[in-house]
């Protein structure tokens, strides 16, 4: 039998908390906006996994592939015994990199963090039947927030694959790292995913599929408001929208108010009023270019050692070492 232990740093209530300074500060802020975290409840992580599985939706298939390509080499290069992964979700594709750390005879230890509590759940449970003998330490919590809880000793190696880094608006993506270095000894890594600069034509559609499951996810956010904070948003009031910002070189998700609406936020005691037409950011993804990877990582303290990319280049893996 594997060792399973669920360590909650984020509880309901601080995470009720959270939600609310960041439903306040977004709706009141000009432009609107709201932070890509509060999107994963239940339904929201299954709908990010269907995302995963849609045509256009290019990332985690290519990001899978380059794993099954390279997981053998990163096991090699890294030597660690203990996978920690920020933001795992389902642990999918993470299964080849446990595959690989246990064929190199290192591996002891899997640490997959996630907010999203229901999720990280269920990707405990299957893990547990199918790895005996490995420890599992799952963390609910917040990466961008306290990464200090996050179980030490060993020789660890930290996981942020799906381009999941991308998400984040520049200025949170180097405190983000530089919060990840600070939380790791000198010598061991970290294995970033990070989705690459490519034709906006097939960037858009990935974001904006024909199913319309994305546009499903980004209105869950409004469900979550409704369900969270007694808020009487009508989600279907709000189009997708997905644009290509090519001077920031990321795709920029938004919900679109198709009619003027005033919306109550009971649990803020705020009325919040949208004009037809108006739009408000709900996600970044950006892609980058290996000389700005290594930049950010460098930046940040790390001193990247590999780097493997897909045949097409539309995807990255980079190894780097904390200094
Ligand atoms: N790593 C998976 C999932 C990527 S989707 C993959 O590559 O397919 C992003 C994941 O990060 C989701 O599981 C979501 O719940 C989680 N997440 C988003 N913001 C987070 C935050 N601030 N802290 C912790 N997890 C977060
Ligand atoms: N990390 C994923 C990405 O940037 C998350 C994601 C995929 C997403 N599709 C989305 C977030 C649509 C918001 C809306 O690719």
């Amino acid at each position: 039998m594997s060792s399973v232990l669920l360590d909650v740093h984020l509880t309901e209530s601080a995470a009720e908390t959270a939600l609310r300074a960041d439903a306040r500060a977004g709706l009141m802020a000009e432009p609107k906006q709201l932070p890509p975290k509060w999107f994963y409840d239940g339904r929201g992580s299954e709908l990010f996994e269907k995302i995963t599985e849609l045509p256009e939706y290019y990332p985690t298939r290519t990001e899978r592939a380059l794993l099954r390509a390279s997981v053998d080499d990163i096991a090699a290069a890294s030597g660690a015994d203990t996978v920690v992964e920020l933001g795992s979700g389902s642990s999918a594709k993470t299964r080849l990199l446990l595959d690989a750390f246990t064929r190199a005879g290192t591996l002891r230890r899997y640490v997959p963090q996630d907010v999203s509590e229901p999720a990280l759940r269920l990707a405990l449970h299957a893990l547990a039947d199918e790895y005996a003998g490995l420890e599992l330490h799952g963390v609910v919590g917040d990466f961008t927030r306290d990464l200090s809880g996050l179980p030490r000793g060993g020789r660890r190696m930290i996981a942020f694959l799906g381009g999941t880094v991308g998400n984040l608006l520049p200025a949170e993506r180097a405190a983000f790292l530089t919060h990840v270095r600070s939380v790791l000894e000198p010598g061991e890594q970290l294995l970033l995913g990070t989705g690459l600069v490519i034709d906006p034509a097939i960037v858009v559609p990935a974001y904006d599929d024909a199913a319309g499951v994305t546009a499903e996810f980004n209105r869950n956010v409004l469900h979550v408001l409704n369900r969270e904070l007694g808020a009487d948003f009508d989600p279907e009031a709000f189009a997708h929208v997905a644009a290509w910002d090519a001077e920031n070189e990321w795709i920029e998700m938004r919900l679109r108010a198709e009619r003027d609406m005033t919306v109550t936020i009971a649990a803020l005691d705020l009325v919040v009023r949208f004009a037809a037409g108006e739009e408000m950011r709900t996600e970044i993804s950006a892609k980058f270019r290996r000389d700005g990877v290594g930049a950010m990582l460098t930046d940040a303290g790390f001193e990247p050692s590999r780097w493997w990319a897909d045949p097409q280049d539309r995807f990255g893996l980079s190894l780097a070492t904390a200094r």
